[in-house]
């Protein structure tokens, strides 16, 4: 891997290398990029697909919560760029053994890294009914979650859970048919959430982030969820404006300097890409760039 003064971008949501690749394109001859994803199939896939930049680019299996620790593993100590794009990939979604779908039948799994102690097959049969609503409620936003959980306690009573189609059907058996998709989709995306830890990851990422960055390197993320996009949009204001003053100060006396420049508006997909990629469409780009210290 180069080092020194080329250009070094991290993609620390790597999936199938996609964004990786653009990057690689995009940049001088000496650039390079550093991928990463606690997914080890997707970093074997893109490994492959990206074999043919040599010691442009390089893969790392990790969950970005810790990226200070997996990158100065490798001697890393900054980066002009951190790409983030959030969530699950296309490809983990359709592989019906990792169980992150109710379209395909497989064990309810939905774990990005299957080392992770907790299944969503755990979250399901083991969690209390309090604690089911929570999950569905704040990580689905879904409306209808008395009935739903209701229904899977007084299944799990009988028999355990355990594949995406039994999932599936005792969701859909609780609710109106007419919102039975959204539902559904709602249900599946709260307990990826949950048994991923995904917004703990996020919160961890953030100020790691900021710290790996040289100055002026912008840091990118894209977000999915409205909590995800709380999350960096709370981040980045708070490291922009971190002074703590009363604001009838006549001047500043915490000390606290901005850490961040917040660049641009959030950026929404146009039409045209919603049009070609359906599930852009909740995308949401924030960008921030490192204040010289
Ligand atoms: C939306 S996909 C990224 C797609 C990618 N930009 C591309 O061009 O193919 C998100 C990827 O991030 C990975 N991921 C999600 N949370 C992660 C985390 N906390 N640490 C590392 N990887 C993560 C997932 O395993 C998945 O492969």
């Amino acid at each position: 891997m180069k080092t020194t003064t080329a250009t070094a971008i991290m993609d620390v949501t790597l999936g199938d290398g996609g964004h990786s690749l653009a990057l690689l394109e995009a940049m001088r001859e000496d650039a390079w990029v550093l991928g990463m994803d606690q997914d080890e199939d997707a970093i074997k896939r893109a490994q492959a697909r990206l074999a043919g930049y040599g010691n442009r680019f390089r893969a790392i299996q990790g969950n970005f919560g810790n990226l200070v620790s997996h990158v100065a593993a490798l001697g890393v100590k900054e980066v002009d760029g951190i790409l983030a794009d959030l969530g699950v990939s296309h490809l983990q979604l359709n592989e019906a053994r990792k169980g992150f779908s109710f379209m395909t039948s497989g064990p309810l799994d939905m774990r990005m890294n299957k080392n992770l102690a907790m299944t969503a097959e755990t979250a399901v049969n083991e969690l209390s009914e309090n604690e089911l609503a929570d999950i569905i409620r704040a990580y689905g936003e879904e409306r209808q979650v008395k009935q739903i959980v209701r229904a899977i306690v007084s299944h799990r009573k009988i028999s355990r859970i355990k594949t995406t189609d039994q999932l599936a059907a005792i969701v859909q058996s609780a609710i109106r048919q007419k919102d039975a998709v959204k539902s559904l989709a709602r249900v599946f995306q709260s307990l990826r959430i949950f048994t991923n830890k995904e917004l703990d990851s996020l919160r961890q990422f953030l100020p790691q982030a900021v710290n790996l960055l040289k100055s002026s390197g912008r840091l990118v993320i894209i977000s999915y969820h409205s909590l995800e996009d709380r999350i960096v949009k709370d981040f980045f204001r708070q490291e922009a404006n971190p002074c703590i003053c009363p604001k009838d100060f006549p001047r500043c006396v915490c000390g606290l300097e901005p850490r961040l420049k917040i660049i641009g508006k959030l950026v929404r997909p146009s039409e045209d890409e919603v049009f070609r990629i359906r599930t852009a469409r909740s995308a949401r780009m924030r960008i921030a760039e490192k204040v010289q210290a």
